[in-house]
């Protein structure tokens, strides 16, 4: 048996941290009234559906029903377990857990990543031997010093056929499970003579190589890990996770090609960046970066297919709701030769100075337009309007409507009435980007239910109510009711207090009742009075009798001595009274 963290040590963890603090450092939340809201990293959400309340300390998504306190978030976002959740804020909040947590073995990735660890340190290693003198050589001239070498993590694979796959399967691993997760093919050594560039996975775990070729043949530039259980291309981004809390600070994230590009971004500081490796992006991809910031700056390469990916991934970003601004590199340099070409102060410069995507893309509309040919300047003309018709600002829109004009020989008025038909289009998706609308569904409930559901959000915060509760006051009508309430009532006598927040915590193997406890949390209550209480146990009971007066009627129905029956309605006269 594994050794339990006791539940005061828990709710210490829970109590020294604030869930709006913590969850900001995974998402953007913006404040409206009592409660914050950001967009639910747990299903594909455009608009913010998650609610996250400073009060209870819980966060619920009104969109997919994902709900509860600070442990479950780390646990979910990151796909870790309770106990990995649980060191992982302890840390964070100063307390010495007394039974520290290893993490499990059991977990059918957990040998994955330690093989992966163990990979790592093996090609680290290399590098810094006398094999890797040729490699470290490369590395220096493309000015990747020791320092970066050790903050990324890069090692090199060797000359030799299969090293790696002997040393592994001596530690135990098994050739299969090599070929499984990417590191051997048949029984090879898959990566040879490679500089290795760990990829990691959202929470910051190795989980495979970029392996880059040094001898200055140009094919097969790099292998990438393929797909395993554990990594998929596509679903990841290069630098997510050390990316989180500068992205946060700055509100704003940089999207590039490639990881180099990454890499030498952040040694000159700046750090908000994350890479796609290539110039495709996934949905997956875009989610990650929804979590990330909807401020998005892309820096592609400045050559022919990286402005290409800026037209279809600006587009794509745009349709997401992101807000999109553009850096245009010259000369097909991508950010790292431009970096140390033209300085990081330069660099930086046009970080700063990014256009917005819609003037990224009117200026390339133009490119490629015979301007002899008068269907094609106007559709040219067309195309640019559709796309002034997204930008905001009312002046922009003149000043462009007002050099076509002027370019084109073509009536201002002319213009201007195109484009009031392209801005009503426009007009219907702008109020949904752009307002943040939180659209609180409001479910309907019957009465019964609610009341029900008031009175155990009471039991939570009240000692009357529970008191109540226990003389047998009043009692709930279904079972999961009842046995949320005895657990209740049971966790007030262990602790002496429930929180809402560490209630959940300890709930937590019994989904039935979690998904009970978020109706009930999710209840806007306001002040507590007494009449409100005393109204909603009245209801409960007036629902408890019509319940018992139904089973006692179909009972009747089902006797047939007389004797009884009339017992039977006697009960049923007694209860319509009210003295039963
Ligand atoms: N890429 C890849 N396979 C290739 C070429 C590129 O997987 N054969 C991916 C890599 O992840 C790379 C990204 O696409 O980071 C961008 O490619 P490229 O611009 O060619 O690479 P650089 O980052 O510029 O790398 P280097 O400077 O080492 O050439
Ligand atoms: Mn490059």
């Amino acid at each position: 048996m594994e050794k339990l963290e006791s539940n005061d040590v828990i709710a210490e963890v829970r109590r020294k941290l604030d869930i709006v603090q913590v969850i900001s450092e995974y998402l953007p939340l913006v404040q409206k009234g009592k409660n914050f809201f950001g967009v639910c990293p747990f299903h594909d959400d455009t608009n913010p559906s998650m609610s996250v309340s400073r009060e209870k300390q819980i966060y619920r998504c009104f969109s997919c029903g994902a709900s509860g306190n600070v442990f479950t978030f780390v646990q979910e976002y990151e796909h870790i377990t309770f106990k990995e959740a649980l060191s992982q804020l302890a840390n964070k909040a100063g307390v010495v857990l007394k039974n520290v947590t290893y993490q499990k073995k059991n977990d059918r990735y957990e040998k994955f990543y330690e093989i992966y660890s163990v990979s790592h340190k093996y090609y680290l290693n290399n590098l810094q031997t006398n094999l890797g003198r040729e490699a470290k050589k490369y590395l220096h001239n493309r000015k990747i010093d020791d320092a970066m070498i050790k903050e990324f993590g890069i090692g090199l694979s060797l000359d030799t056929s299969n090293d790696l796959v002997q040393l592994l399967e001596k530690k135990g691993y098994n050739l299969a499970e090599l070929n499984e997760i990417g590191l051997a093919n048949k029984n090879y050594d898959l990566y040879n003579s490679r500089i290795m560039f760990p990829l990691k996975d959202l929470s910051g775990r190795i989980v495979g190589f970029s392996g880059r070729r040094y001898d200055g043949v140009k094919e097969n530039k790099y292998v990438n890990t393929k797909g395993t259980p554990i990594f998929q291309k596509g679903n990841v981004l290069y630098n997510y996770y050390e990316a989180r809390e500068y992205v946060r600070r700055k509100n704003q994230v940089i999207l590039m090609e490639g990881f180099m590009a990454a890499i030498r971004s952040i040694t000159v500081g700046i750090k908000n960046v994350v890479s796609l490796m290539g110039t495709a992006m996934t949905k997956e991809q875009v989610n990650l970066l929804k979590r990330l910031s909807l401020n998005i700056v892309l820096c592609f390469d400045g050559d022919g297919p990286g402005r290409q990916a800026t037209l279809t991934n600006g587009d794509e970003l745009e349709r997401q709701g992101f807000q999109v601004r553009v850096v245009e590199l010259s000369d097909g340099l991508d950010p790292d030769d431009y970096i140390l070409k033209y300085g990081s102060e330069s660099f930086s410069s046009l970080i700063e100075n990014a256009i917005r995507y819609q003037d990224f893309k009117i200026k390339a509309l133009k490119e490629n337009v015979n301007l002899n040919s008068e269907e094609e300047v106007s559709n040219y003309i067309n195309r640019v309007l559709i796309e002034t018709s997204k930008i905001d600002d009312e002046i922009r829109r003149e000043l462009i409507l007002k050099s076509l004009a002027k370019e084109f020989n073509i009536g201002y008025n002319t213009l201007e009435k195109r484009l009031s038909t392209y801005l009503e289009k426009e007009l219907p998706k702008k109020k949904e980007n752009k307002d943040f609308v939180i659209k609180i569904p409001q479910k309907k409930h019957n009465k019964y239910e609610l009341a029900e559901w008031h009175l155990l959000y009471y039991m939570l915060m009240v000692a009357s109510v529970r008191n109540q509760f226990e003389q047998g006051k009043f009692n709930f009508s279904t079972e999961q009711e009842r046995f949320l309430a005895s657990e209740i009532i049971y966790y007030y006598r262990l602790y002496g207090t429930v929180t809402p927040a560490d209630f959940y915590t300890y709930l937590q193997d019994k989904k039935e009742l979690l998904e009970l406890l978020d109706h009930v949390l999710a209840l806007e209550v306001e002040e507590v009075e007494e009449k409100t209480i005393d109204e909603y146990i009245r209801v409960v009971r007036e629902n408890s009798v019509n319940l018992e007066i139904n089973r006692l009627t179909k009972m009747i129905e089902e006797k047939n001595d007389p004797l009884e029956k009339a017992r039977i309605a006697e009960r049923i006269r007694k209860l319509k009274m009210g003295s039963e």
